[in-house]
């Protein structure tokens, strides 16, 4: 469940800091990607460069950080909030406690409780007594009002020397609660319950068994799209053609070459409730295949070539009541025109359009800056392909 997750780990000033290290690690271990952030007072138990070095990556503690450059900006708590599978506050404190439970943003990390689009789990930890004061009780039940998760401490021997319930637990405790926290979740997401088809990457179309017609579609943006759809609660169908990214966990993918093979298995999950053809489909084929490579001497100095099916537009046409089309549209010029004409011209409900002229976008890229376009209106998203994927869904299932 923990594999390929996004977590924010956010650490407070209890002595209990130092183990949120090992939790990492532990989390790491399972298969997500961390990122942590630390209340000022956490830093008096543990340097953030702790933490930096074993997640490999800045430590959010200022909203207004020194050094603006060394940071994205501080607007980062809310594209971390964007970003985040589930937000782990480990160890959480009495003083942490109490600002969620009112709302307060005085830190990075109360600021990006606010921001997160995620579930949060939070570990209170401290003394018996303060646990189980009348205020810290009440936060307790206000923070689980709002819908936050959390994992009560355990009993044991205490950093007083007192003996009492303050304990944080273990750490596997707290990995199967995130496992716990992340399954319900996933069944309650905007798509869950619904099967959504992605195509994603290349066609190849053979002129003979070592040439190729192709394009540098690289697929990340149709991975991401799944893996976001993933996330959203849907059973998810990923087709893709020859990419080297790795798979997605726990999303089933078919591979294909040519855009025949791409169309027909497109054709047999056509009952999806949700199709996303991000794939970069080569639109001509050669009209002859040789089964044997053709010699240099001996080649024509032309290829006929042959239209490939439109799949997109076969959708379109074909297309269930309550299903939700999504196109993509790459151009080089006229993006928006264009875009709304394949918009109308394949019976599509959205098209993501993008530009190949844009800086940090396009096929290599982790990051794109996309048009989505939908019948009534159109928005602009940027970020990170993931980010944007995110986005994107977000947008079209609040609209459709
Ligand atoms: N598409 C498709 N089948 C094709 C070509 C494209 O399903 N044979 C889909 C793409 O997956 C994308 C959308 O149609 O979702 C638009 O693709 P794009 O390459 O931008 O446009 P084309 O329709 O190929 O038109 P043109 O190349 O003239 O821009």
């Amino acid at each position: 469940m923990l594999s390929g997750k996004r977590i924010i780990l956010g650490v407070t000033g209890g002595i209990a800091a130092y183990k949120a290290a090992f939790l990492l690690r532990a989390l790491q271990k399972a298969g997500a990607e961390v990122r942590v952030t630390m209340t000022p007072a956490a830093t008096r138990f543990v340097g953030t460069e702790t933490f930096s070095s074993l997640s490999k990556h800045e430590v959010a503690v200022d909203v207004f950080p020194e050094n603006e450059s060394a940071t994205e900006s501080w607007t980062q708590h809310i594209s971390w909030g964007e970003w985040a599978d589930i937000f782990v506050i480990a160890p959480c404190t009495a003083n942490t406690l109490a600002k969620i439970a009112t709302g307060a943003a005085d830190n990075m990390l109360t600021s990006t409780v606010l921001a997160a689009r995620c579930p949060l789990l939070i570990c209170p930890t401290m003394d018996g007594e303060m646990f189980a004061s009348p205020a810290v009780q009440k936060n307790l039940d206000t923070v689980q009002e709002f819908g936050y998760h959390v994992l009560e401490p355990e009993e044991g021997y205490l950093a007083s020397g007192l003996e009492g319930k303050g304990r944080l637990p273990e750490t596997d405790l707290i990995l199967e609660k995130c496992s716990a926290v992340l399954k319900k979740n996933k069944s309650e997401g905007p798509l869950s319950g619904k099967k959504v088809v992605v195509t994603a990457g290349p066609t190849r179309e053979h002129i003979d068994p070592v040439r190729f017609i192709s394009n540098p579609s690289s697929g990340k943006m149709g991975f991401a799209m799944a893996e976001a759809a993933a996330q959203m609660g849907a059973e998810v169908i990923l087709i893709h053609g020859p990419i080297s990214l790795s798979k997605p966990t726990g999303i089933a993918t078919i591979e294909i070459e040519s855009t025949q093979e791409l169309f027909e298995q497109v054709q047999k999950h056509a009952d999806a409730d949700v199709v996303i053809m991000a794939a970069a489909v080569s639109d001509f084929s050669p009209e002859e295949v040789h089964a044997q490579k053709v010699k240099k001497d001996k080649a024509d100095s032309s290829i006929k070539l042959k239209q490939t099916p439109d799949i997109l537009a076969w959708l379109g046409d074909h297309k269930k009541r309550e299903q939700v089309l999504i196109g993509f549209a790459m151009e080089t010029e006229n993006l928006l025109e264009n875009a709304q004409a394949k918009l109308e011209k394949k019976k599509a409900d959205w098209i993501i359009a993008n530009s190949l002229n844009e800086d940090e976008s396009g096929f290599e890229s982790d990051k794109n800056k996309v048009h989505l376009i939908g019948k009534k209106d159109t928005i602009q998203i940027e970020g990170l392909k993931s980010d944007v994927a995110r986005q994107t869904l977000s947008h079209i299932f609040k609209n459709s």
